[in-house]
């Protein structure tokens, strides 16, 4: 049977936790990382497809590439970091299905034929593997910070330049398009520097019971 969490392990990763705008200079190890994304990869996705890649940025030299992109208000925040992740989606995440959803050998074909359907799918899931991104960080002791706030063409003509084809090209497509949704900072938060908490809407508010 499962093991339910307790109130202090729930805190950990909802009632306590905040959005961090400051960092202590303690740093996050390569191991952690692994970690994290042997943990978020375990949330489901339709038909498995899986389709977030993961760019984690912790060098200045990564960082200053990062930094064009940034709005003004994220910039400081993020230099300061010890890592900052680029949370992206491939959108020939079908290319995987013969190997991640083996049950159904047609759930490439699902896709390859719309790039309409590949591209609401890739963005659906990669955003709700972005949200298990988060709480599997925080499970593991990590805040973080996340950020809509930059130019996703920026980044992805600097970081994923296969998302950006060249119409003159005669080369085969890549076999992966990746392109970029949110940013989400990662370290040990500095309390010091967080906003004040802001309100939930009440179950009433955001729930019907039909
Ligand atoms: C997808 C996403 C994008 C966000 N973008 C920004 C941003 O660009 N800059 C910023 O300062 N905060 C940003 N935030 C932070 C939110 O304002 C914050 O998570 C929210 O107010 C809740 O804060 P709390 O977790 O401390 O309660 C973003 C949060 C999310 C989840």
């Amino acid at each position: 049977m499962a093991v339910l969490l307790n109130d202090e392990a729930l805190d950990t990763i909802f009632r306590k936790a905040r959005t961090h705008n400051g960092w202590l200079d303690k740093p996050v190890s390569d191991d952690l990382l692994h970690r994290l994304y042997d943990l978020m990869k375990w949330g489901p996705t339709s038909a498995n497809c899986s389709p977030a890649r993961i760019l984690f940025l912790r060098t200045a030299e990564a960082k200053e590439r990062l930094k064009p992109a940034l709005s003004a208000g994220n910039l400081e925040k993020t230099m300061q970091a010890p890592v900052t992740a680029i949370i992206a989606h491939d959108l020939k995440f079908y290319e995987q299905l013969p190997r991640l959803f083996p049950h159904n050998p047609g759930a490439r074909e699902w896709f390859t034929g719309s790039a309409e359907f590949a591209l609401a799918t890739a963005f659906r899931n990669g955003t709700l593997q972005g949200a298990y991104f988060i709480i599997a960080a925080r499970s593991l002791g990590l805040d973080c910070g996340p950020m809509s706030g930059f130019d996703n063409a920026k980044v992805d003509a600097e970081f994923f330049p296969e998302a950006v084809p060249d119409p003159e090209s005669t080369e085969t497509p890549p076999s992966s398009v990746v392109k970029s949704n949110f940013l989400c900072n990662l370290g040990y938060g500095d309390q010091a520097k967080l906003f004040p908490r802001g309100p939930r809407l009440t179950f009433d508010e955001a729930c019907k019971i039909l």
